[in-house]
């Protein structure tokens, strides 16, 4: 979590390769990678004598159908798009890639974007005068266009150089690859604040905008960095800055294996992901944790302990479950390392003029690490003077390069656009990070060894609560049919709730609120009618007496209800309708049991309304739009 990254990117995938296999499966498979980031359109382009496009709205199942119909459509240079419109409504014409007019006007140059180029207004009205006609809504065909109007390979203003101008007449954020018909063995990408990685292969390279596209053909790789232009050709490559100053960049191992982003036996990818998490948090704790003595390692925070214990506030942000498990944070933190803390949505941080204090200390936490909101939070917490950190799954991604400092998750890549696994790393990291400070204030080592052993735990707990995965699918199916739910919690487990609540509309598409338990009285009752299913984190804590008296306010008014409580708990079946038990845990450790049955039920609601589990309505795996 070192270097810079912020910036403003956008959702779609990008994959392009240049080699001399053919173009057309790679990119095929790329985009289907790519799948789960969210889109509404897809789109190619190959070059092979001259260059073709083929777009279309919808899946790339429907692109992949159009291309079956071309005839020789072939090549070993191509690009290719899945998009998530900002500019413009979804549609082939505003599908990616975009290319310039056609000849004489035109160089055959088409290009695909990830970003928004902000200034795009004022060029285009530029372009129209010199000539250019636009046949898009988009952003991305204005980029297009200057490159085109700035491109003369005759006198020097080559691809690349072509590329390096128009960007530097730019504002926003990108990443991009671009072709050209006029130079057939080159392929040129960029970035500022969006994601690309370039993956190196033998005499050939696959760029993509993350690693998940690359890993079945190299684990070599290397990320672009901000301002940064390459030239890939089938020789080698050069990397420049904007204004054609060579940099070199480090190629490293891409640390993906391929099952970790294939089915295998799954049905679908949220529920592979639900029950890989056992394992997944055994890898969240692999040697961070020592029982034995009371300690916490965290490498990547070491650096920074003293101003960790000095910190006089923590404040920690996020977005959707990234936001739940930062409350959760929020409470660790005060709970266990007695520092104020409080929580915010990064979009509302960074527009409300924060006040940084001395001794202010921001985590903001993200599975992808690209989320524009959060990104942009910590830009602003950074330029007045906070000390950041990130909680981060995604290694190199923007978050986790633009803090000071911060603990990866280790969870492996999560696909599914429902976050799960990802959200018990972020809890188990969050109480590692306030373990770690606690135990250098007011924690002894006795106490901190027992935490430990706790979350040492964990793992095979959570392991007891999947085995009831078909009971929950039978209790789901009864409540099917109805349309409001609500999810109730207290305390560390009132971030549960509302976790539960979003699970279940993001997937699921029913209305679901979560709140705290006791804030019920106050307005939401009044929607309790005969049968409602209301979802009760009802486990044995310090609440438990108050939280029962919230099961009775529902029971009395009709509503179902349905509680997650502690094993061995029989007395609550006599205010619950149904029932879901998790293992014992200290109060501060419970949400890490007791979010996995509402994953669960919301994972089983959705397969029962037939929905696409993974790639749900409108939602993409990363939000890298405002
Ligand atoms: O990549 P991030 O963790 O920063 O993403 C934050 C949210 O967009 C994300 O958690 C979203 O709410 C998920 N769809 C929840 O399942």
């Amino acid at each position: 979590m070192q270097g810079s990254g912020k910036g403003r990117p956008d959702v779609c995938g990008i994959v392009a390769y240049i080699g001399s296999k053919p173009a057309l499966p790679i990119l095929m498979e790329g985009l289907k990678r790519l799948e789960y980031r969210g889109y509404d359109s897809a789109g190619l382009a190959l070059i092979n004598g001259g260059l073709r496009v083929v777009r279309s709205v919808g899946r790339v199942s429907v692109l992949e159908e159009k291309v079956r119909k071309e005839k020789d459509l072939h090549g070993t240079l191509g690009i290719a798009h899945t998009r998530w419109a900002t500019h413009g409504v979804p549609s082939d014409s505003n599908a990616h890639p975009h290319r310039d007019d056609l000849r004489p006007r035109g160089h055959g140059i088409a290009i695909i974007h990830n970003g928004i180029i902000e200034n795009y207004a004022s060029l285009r009205t530029w372009l129209e005068e010199q000539g250019h006609t636009f046949t898009s809504d988009t952003d991305t065909e204005v980029l297009c266009m200057l490159i085109s109007e700035l491109y003369d390979k005759a006198s020097g203003m080559t691809l690349e150089r072509a590329v390096q101008a128009a960007l530097r007449e730019v504002t926003g954020a990108y990443a991009i690859a671009v072709i050209c018909e006029e130079e057939p063995d080159v392929l040129v990408c960029a970035r500022k604040g969006s994601p690309l990685m370039i993956g190196v292969g033998q005499g050939e390279y696959i760029v993509a905008s993350d690693g998940n596209a690359i890993v079945a053909h190299t684990t070599q790789a290397f990320a672009l960095e901000d301002y940064q232009v390459a030239r890939l050709s089938r020789d080698g490559f050069r990397t420049t800055t904007l204004d054609d100053v060579h940099v070199t960049p480090r190629i490293q191992d891409l640390e993906i294996e391929l099952q970790e982003i294939e089915l295998g036996e799954h049905e679908h990818f949220m529920l592979k992901e639900i029950f890989e998490q056992p394992n997944a948090l055994r890898n969240t704790l692999r040697g961070r944790t020592d029982s034995r003595e009371g300690r916490v390692v965290l490498g990547g925070i070491a650096e920074y302990a003293r101003d960790l214990v000095k910190a006089r506030r923590f404040i920690l942000l996020g977005q959707g479950t990234a936001l739940h498990a930062a409350m959760i944070g929020d409470y660790l933190l005060e709970d266990l390392a007695k520092i104020p803390a409080e929580v915010e949505y990064s979009s509302e941080f960074r527009y409300r003029n924060p006040i940084i204090e001395d001794g202010s200390v921001v985590i903001a936490v993200s599975q992808s690490g690209e989320t524009a909101d959060t990104l942009a939070a910590l830009s602003e917490a950074s330029d007045r003077g906070a000390l950041t950190l990130g909680i981060v799954n995604v290694v190199g991604s923007s978050i986790a390069r633009g803090t000071d400092a911060g603990v990866y998750l280790r969870v492996g890549p999560e696909i599914g656009v429902a976050s799960t696994k990802a959200f018990l790393g972020q809890v188990t990291a969050l109480t590692l990070l306030a373990l770690f400070i606690g135990r250098r204030r007011f924690l002894s080592a006795d106490q901190v060894s027992q935490y430990l052993a706790e979350l040492e735990a964990t793992p095979d707990r959570i392991e007891k609560i999947l085995a009831q995965s078909d009971a929950i699918r039978d209790v789901t199916a009864r409540y099917i049919d109805r349309e409001n739910w609500l999810f109730l919690g207290r305390g560390h487990n009132y971030p549960v709730a509302l976790e539960g609540a979003l699970k279940l509309k993001e997937i699921s598409y029913i209305h679901a609120e979560g709140m705290p338990a006791a804030e019920m009285k106050h307005g939401p009752i009044a929607l309790i009618n005969d049968g409602m299913p209301c979802v009760f984190v009802a486990t044995r804590n310090s609440q438990y007496d108050k939280i029962v008296t919230n099961i009775q306010q529902v029971r009395s008014r009709g509503g179902r209800v349905i509680a997650v409580a502690t094993e061995g708990d029989k007395a609550i079946r006599q205010h619950a309708d149904e029932v879901f038990y998790v293992p014992d845990m200290p109060e501060p450790m419970q949400p890490l049991v007791t979010a996995v049955p509402l994953q669960l039920l919301a994972y089983h609601a959705a397969v029962l309304r037939g929905h696409d589990v993974d790639k749900p309505r409108n939602l993409a795996k990363s939000v890298t739009v405002e």
